[in-house]
């Protein structure tokens, strides 16, 4: 196990942009150079519907179900290095480590986890488990291109709605950068993942009356950023002391003139919660409350983790002398969708540093810690395929 070559292809990677949106040419620059990584591996190197890249360990049992473990290449914009590129790369370098058993060991970078461009995220992994919506391929994304053009500009066809799953995975493992401070805080390199909370992104829409910002009285208006205004503050009062974790990070104000009273304010507000569907009855409740319209645009019920792959983690965290954390997962991942596909998954955090950030250039993780995870990883891969 090479930590420095790790290092290096995360910075390779990065190079190619901080900045890596699903479907797009950058992130398929970054999919090329994970390609050349996995034929250098001298593994069985495929690509299917979705534009999802696989790197085969082949074993000596084709017609078994294969051990499965990866990530994804894209990135939010000024997006770290890590999240996502740290489990490709990590598991090329985990299974380089083992040698040929029976079940093949596959390697994974699905396409567009992130959903920056269309919103919803997973594309990849969802097409992969035909869990695409049936409005999927006409999204479209600030510049309004659909999905579909995306993907031809790719050169992909509209993936099979039904997916191709088809029982190949046994198992999912999915090596993944903690994203938060816990594990700093708690002095702890690595986790077992126990569960991935639910998701959900949910656009609300404000509409009040464009006016004259100057000579309109102030008595009477209908001002929709205000009402909007009014809703994000109580949503964030309501994160504050409970379960749910809520961030307004998109919003648009129309017409947007500094000199006219808002007319309509949209926002996406990005939702998460264990217990989701009580969070989000009380945030649709709020949105009435400052009357708003609602949308739903992309929800992921709670995602428990399989107990199988979970102890072949917690044995290989032991195994190299450290003490295993368990803890859930409050970022979204490819496990989730391929866990409610029921293919058995699980995930192994390696501890964040620079303070816990993610999604922000300065992401980072320790190299100590990451060689500890890529070992762990490969001991779990080894015994989940043997
Ligand atoms: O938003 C998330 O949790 C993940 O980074 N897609
Ligand atoms: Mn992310
Ligand atoms: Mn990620």
């Amino acid at each position: 196990m090479d930590a420095d070559r790790v290092f290096a292809r995360l910075e390779e990677l990065y190079a190619i942009g901080s900045n890596r949106p699903g479907l797009s040419d950058v992130e398929q620059e970054a999919h090329r150079l994970a390609a050349m990584w996995l034929d250098e591996a001298g593994l069985e190197v495929g690509r299917d519907a979705a534009g999802n890249l696989y790197g085969r360990l082949l074993g000596s049992r084709p017609d078994l179900p294969e051990v499965w473990s990866g990530s994804h290449l894209d990135t939010v914009p000024a997006g770290g290095r890590f999240d996502g590129a740290l489990g490709v790369v990590g598991a090329i370098e985990a299974v380089a480590e083992l040698e040929p058993g029976e079940r093949t060991v596959t390697v994974v970078a699905f396409r567009d986890e992130e959903g920056v461009r269309f919103g919803g995220g997973c594309f990849g992994s969802r097409a992969l488990c035909g869990r695409l919506d049936p409005n999927e391929l006409d999204k479209r994304d600030a510049d309004g291109i659909t999905v579909g053009e995306a993907l031809a500009a790719l050169e992909l066809d509209s993936p099979p709605p039904g997916g191709w799953l088809d029982g190949r995975a046994r198992c999912f493992v999915e090596l993944h950068i903690e994203q938060g401070p816990r594990l700093l805080t708690m002095g702890a390199p690595l986790a077992v993942v126990t569960a991935i909370v639910g998701t959900s992104g949910t656009r609300v829409t404000f509409s009040g009356k464009a006016g004259h910002a100057g000579t309109t009285p102030m008595a009477g208006r209908s001002d929709a950023l205000v009402a909007a205004a009014g809703f994000v503050l109580a949503v964030n009062r309501l994160a504050l002391d409970g379960d749910l974790v809520a961030t307004v990070g998109q919003l648009e104000v129309a017409p947007g003139a500094a000199n006219v009273i808002p007319e309509r304010v949209t926002l996406t507000l990005d939702a998460r919660a264990t217990a989701i569907d009580a969070a989000l009855q009380a945030v649709d409740r709020l949105a009435a409350e400052c009357s708003g319209e609602t949308e739903r645009i992309w929800l992921y019920e709670p995602a428990p983790m399989d107990e199988r792959p979970r102890a072949a983690l917690l044995d290989a965290v032991r195994a190299l002398g450290v003490a295993p954390v368990e803890m859930d997962s409050r970022a979204g991942h490819d496990a989730a969708v391929l866990a409610q596909a029921g293919v058995p998954s699980a995930m192994l955090f390696v501890r964040s540093g620079a303070g816990g950030v993610s999604h922000r250039p300065d992401e980072w993780s320790d190299p100590d810690d990451v060689a500890l995870a890529v070992h762990a990883l490969s001991r779990a891969l080894a015994t989940l395929s043997g």
